[in-house]
This record gives C-alpha cells, structure tokens and sequence, in this order.
C-alpha cells in the first residue's frame, strides 16, 4: 500500500542551500524512495518571486514522490501540519564576516519561527537547524518552543562529520564509504573538534593506518574546522551542494537509523554526556533507531580530546550568552 505523504517544510527555500536541497527530498533522497512527499517552501517577502520560479521548477521536473508544494512567504502556512523542518532560512556569513557576527540577525528569526513550529507543526515534527549559527539557532528554537521535545530538536553538524570522511579518503586513498565513525564534538564552527580516535577503514583504527599523529592533530583538524571558510573563499558564496546532501542524510538517518555498528554526528540536546555541560546544542556521536536518536557512550576521551572537547563547549556557553543578549 502506498504510505501517506510526509509534509517537509524548507525555510531559506529560495536560497542556494534551498535550491539544491529541494529537488534532493524530491527524489526521495532524504526520506526514501517510496516515501511520497508535500513540500511546504518557505522565503522572506523580498525572495517570493524566486520562491515562486523554484516552484514552476518542481513541477517542471515532474517528480513521481511530489504530491504537492506550499510556496509561501506566511510562516504559519509553511509550518502548518509539518512532519520535518528543515530550517534553512537565514542570514549567510559573507566572506570575511565571523559567525558571531551573523548571530544577531538569526537570533530573532530562529525565535519568531520557533512559535509558529510550537503552534502548527504536526506533533513530533523533527526539526533540523541548518541556519547559521547552527547550534544556538537550534537552542533559541527550542526554548522559545517548549512543548516540541527536545529531542526533536537538532542542528546540522553532519557536513563536517562528512568533509572529515572525505580527508581521511583522500589521505588513505580509500573509497569514503569504507571510512566509518570519525565523530565531530561541539560547534558547527571553527572550534569543532574532529576526532578519529575511534575511526575504522574496514577493521583497522584509522590512527594506526595513517601513522602521521602530526596531520591528526593538526592539518586534519584545521582543514575540516575551515572547510566552510574554505568554500566561501573559492566560490564566494557558502557551500551549497554538500550542506544539503547532508542534511538529507542526517534527516535520513534518523528518521530510518543508522546502520548496524556505525554512528554519525548530531547537534542535539546534551545531557551532560561526557562532561559536556548540560542545555547546550552541541555535535555529539549518535545512533538511531525507531525515529530517536542516543548519544554514543562509553568512548574514552584522551587528554588532547578533553581539551578540544571543553573548547567548543566554552565557544558554545558564551554563544548562549550572546544570543540572549541579542533578544533582549
Ligand atoms: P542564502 O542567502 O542563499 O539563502 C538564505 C535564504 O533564507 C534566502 O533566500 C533568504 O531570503 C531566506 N531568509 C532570510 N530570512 C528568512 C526568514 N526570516 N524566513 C525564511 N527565509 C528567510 O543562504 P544559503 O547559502 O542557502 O545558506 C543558508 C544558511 O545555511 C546560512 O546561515 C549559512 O551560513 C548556513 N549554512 C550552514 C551549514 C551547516 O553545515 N550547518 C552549511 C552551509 C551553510
Ligand atoms: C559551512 O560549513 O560550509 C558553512 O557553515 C559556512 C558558513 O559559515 O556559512
């Protein structure tokens, strides 16, 4: 029997992310491919005649899961009845700008859209802050939406746990798929802490096949902390394809689960897991099942990992204050 359709708001949808995130759900990449689909499309008056030519795009493309799309610029039309918010929507970093500089521009939005997600989203909506700054929108999100479970609340940290995939590929010169359970701690920011200290390529510890500690603990580290700095530089303009790319594969992986022995990286809700302070979003290792994530627990965490680890969530807490700051 064909399943009913799955309502995904997109926020930003007439931006570059939006652009290439909206035909991936689509297709069924985020969600499935028997997985039929509504989209709801939601921009900022300015960019309704854009968000308007990405929806004679969609159904140009004639695309078999599309059971529909709500293109509108009214908040509450876009969040009614969603099943997945994919929050998108907001003001990007331009080259040379800080993420903090961006902060108070997105506060307010994260708080104003974080009402109407409470309101008129379906229950148990699983909302995804792709928005920059990634980890305190989704926070603002989630305490200006106190009846969403916290749980349903995350941001998107899987790009960089997909861009430190991709350099220990290149290092090892081994197929990315075969590369599994690099975690990134923290900030979606320059503070993240990749760490491979418990990765595989097949059954091998990735710090043993690499046997240059040097690159591990630093140009590793920096060229995935600044690869989306990195992007701004060449293209001018943040990265787009990868950043939707994952956040279908986040959104996938925990709405059907993560596969047997592996984790992915998650912004979610911390709980204190491995010292990292309470009511923070930070970027912890997790796996899914039946539609819920969990914190990976049990890893050791070297001295060097202790610090990286502390340091982003330092960046974080005064994040926090700074967002507040910003909405009083
Ligand atoms: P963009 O400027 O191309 O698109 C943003 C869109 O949001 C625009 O169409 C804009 O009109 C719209 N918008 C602005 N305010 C809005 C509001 N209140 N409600 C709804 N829509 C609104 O930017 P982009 O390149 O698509 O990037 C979007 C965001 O994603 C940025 O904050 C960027 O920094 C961030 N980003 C995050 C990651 C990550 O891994 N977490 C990766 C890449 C980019
Ligand atoms: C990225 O990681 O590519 C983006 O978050 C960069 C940015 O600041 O927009």
């Amino acid at each position: 029997m064909a399943k009913d359709p799955v309502r995904v708001l997109v926020t930003g949808a007439a931006g570059q992310i939006g652009y290439a995130l909206v035909p991936m759900i689509a297709r069924g990449i985020m969600l499935g491919p028997d997985q039929p689909v509504i989209l709801h499309m939601l921009d900022i008056a300015p960019a309704a005649e854009a968000l308007n030519g990405v929806k004679m795009e969609l159904v140009d493309a004639a695309f078999p899961l599309l059971k529909g799309v709500v293109a509108t610029t009214d908040a509450v039309e876009a969040c009614t009845g969603v099943n997945v918010a994919v929050m998108v929507g907001g003001f990007p970093r331009k080259e040379g700008m800080e993420r903090k500089d961006v902060m108070s521009k997105n506060v307010s939005i994260y708080k104003s859209q974080a009402s109407a997600l409470e309101k008129y989203a379906a229950p148990n909506c699983k909302v995804l802050v792709v928005a920059n700054p990634a980890n305190t929108n989704a926070l603002i999100l989630k305490e200006f939406a106190p009846s969403i479970p916290e749980k349903n609340i995350t941001c998107l940290t899987r790009l960089d746990h997909n861009r430190a995939l991709g350099q220990i590929s290149e290092k090892l010169n081994v197929q990315v798929s075969d590369v599994k359970n690099v975690i990134i701690w923290g900030n979606h920011s320059s503070t993240q802490y990749p760490d491979v200290t418990h990765a595989t390529v097949g059954d091998k510890p990735v710090p043993e096949l690499i046997k240059d500690d040097e690159w591990l603990k630093s140009g590793f580290i920096s060229t995935v902390q600044q690869r989306g700095a990195a992007i701004i530089k060449a293209r001018k303009l943040s990265s787009a394809l990868s950043a939707a790319s994952s956040a279908c594969d986040h959104i996938r992986d925990w709405v059907c689960g993560t596969p047997e022995g592996t984790w992915v990286s998650m912004g979610v809700y911390s709980d204190g897991s491995y010292n990292v302070p309470a009511g923070l979003i930070y970027s912890f290792p997790v796996t899914c099942r039946n539609g819920e994530w969990s914190i990976v627990q049990g890893l050791s965490i070297d001295e060097f990992s202790r610090k990286k680890l502390d340091l982003t969530a330092e960046e974080l807490t005064e994040e926090k204050a700074l967002a507040y700051s910003c909405l009083s």
